[in-house]
């Protein structure tokens, strides 16, 4: 099959690493790719969220099947533009991939179908919104509706930190269009825990837990980020919670999401945070989690590809999907500054000794003419080792990762430790 990947982090090289293990699959492509994916597949210089360029590039180059990992392109309904053209996709159409596109709708979902989240209401209008915030007092939890590459929420420690959240979403317009409507939550409390599913339409099937480590600095503190390290399973995990889960959370949203019209195919990702009420929904995310795709599917021991096939067809109940017996860790490496403003271009050393005891995944790397690997992005690596538990496994990543250099390098010293 010539099969194509849309994207270009770590979690797109994670999936063409998996994918690239795959004898069904001849050809590899992806789509725009970074410096590490150039060695696994062909990368197209087409960006992400172009949707008629990639759509008609998977045309012309005749794609049995194209991935669509990002979330950008999914709300733009890139699998509605490729099945139009009569191209297979694994990824939910536009419809369904709202559930990650809009707050409102995804907290109007779990309202309807009583599915376990934190208490809320939407505003459209500062003023109210102001009210709200007051009569509720602190911690209290601020988000905008749309996609805001992980940073339109603020969990707010004061009324009056979240009084100017609110209006520096709603007035002064700081992420545009996404910021026109508010959710304002209840603060939950407990450990978060990420469980990504594969889902046909019909079926779920999760898999292995994670922890991603969202803020920038030791300790959960900083600004929140994309994620900089992940480590699958999570603790707390178990196997009573993920039964809980199962029948409380997963199978009724994807239920729900049927039920309206919406059936989902693809990674539906599960945000949970596990309180004293039991597990209840942070957020929902239309694909796999970046950097916990990079620790999950380092511990798949199935052919992705069949998987991902499956999901297309609706056949995932007839699928053994098998896991390594293992843990992992994913270190992410950035660049000093990340997620505020930071430098590029400089070169990357120590790959290939690190390439020798764990899976190096490029987020944010291209290639120079000459050969070397520059940074060009604010994550620029996923360390990701392997371990028989998580001790060894964090230990690994970061015996690694040590041997990495680049101007500016950071990262965080205590992924699965907190
Ligand atoms: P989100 O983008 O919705 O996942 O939010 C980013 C992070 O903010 C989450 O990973 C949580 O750590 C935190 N967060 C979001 N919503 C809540 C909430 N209702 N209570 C406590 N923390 C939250
Ligand atoms: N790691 C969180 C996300 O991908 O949204």
């Amino acid at each position: 099959m010539k099969v194509l990947v849309v994207g270009g982090g770590g979690r797109e090289h994670a999936i063409v690493w998996a994918l690239s293990k795959s004898p069904k699959v001849k050809e590899l492509y992806c789509a725009p790719g970074n410096g590490g994916i150039a060695s696994l597949a062909t990368c197209v210089p087409i960006k992400a969220t172009d949707v008629d360029a990639m759509v008609d590039w998977c045309a012309a180059h005749e794609m049995d099947f194209v991935v669509v990992a990002p979330d950008d392109p999914l709300a733009l309904g890139m699998v509605d533009a490729l099945e139009a053209k009569g191209i297979p996709a694994f990824g939910p159409r536009k419809n369904a991939a709202v559930i990650e596109a809009s707050k409102v709708f995804s907290k109007g979902l779990m309202a309807k179908y009583h599915i376990p989240t934190a208490r809320y209401e939407t505003f459209t209008e500062l003023e109210p919104a102001l009210d709200y915030i007051r009569r509720q007092g602190a911690p209290i939890v601020v988000k905008a509706d749309g996609l805001a590459l992980g940073k339109g929420v603020v969990v707010a420690q004061t009324v009056s930190e979240a009084e100017e959240a609110a209006r520096s979403m709603m007035a002064d317009g700081k992420f545009g269009a996404a910021g026109s409507k508010v959710v304002i939550e209840e603060c939950m409390t407990g450990p978060e825990v990420t469980v990504l599913c594969f889902a046909d339409g019909e079926h779920l099937v999760p898999m292995p837990s994670s922890r991603d480590h969202k803020r920038a600095l030791d300790g959960d503190r900083g600004p929140n980020t994309g994620g900089m390290g992940a480590i699958s399973p999570a603790p707390g995990y178990s196997p009573e919670v993920a039964r809980r889960c199962m029948e409380e959370i997963f199978l009724p949203t994807m239920a729900a999401l049927k039920a309206e019209g919406r059936p989902f195919q693809g990674v539906l990702y599960f945000g949970l945070m596990l309180t004293p009420d039991g597990p209840k929904v942070v957020e929902y995310n239309a694909r796999f989690g970046d950097p916990e795709c990079q620790a999950v599917l380092s511990l798949l021991d199935t052919d992705l590809m069949d998987i991902f096939l499956a999901c297309h067809d609706g056949t995932l109940d007839k699928l053994e999907i098998r896991w390594k017996a293992s843990a992992a860790c994913c270190l992410v490496l950035a660049s000093g500054g990340y997620p505020g403003h930071y430098q590029t271009g400089y070169p990357i050393t120590g790959l290939k000794e690190a390439g020798e005891t764990a899976v190096v995944f490029h987020a944010g790397t291209k290639r120079a003419e000459d050969g070397r690997i520059l940074t060009s992005g604010g994550r620029v690596l996923g360390v990701t080792a392997v371990g028989p538990e998580l001790k060894s496994a964090i230990t690994c990543a970061y015996h690694s990762a040590k041997h990495i250099s680049f101007t500016d390098l950071h990262f965080r010293t205590d992924i699965g430790r907190t």
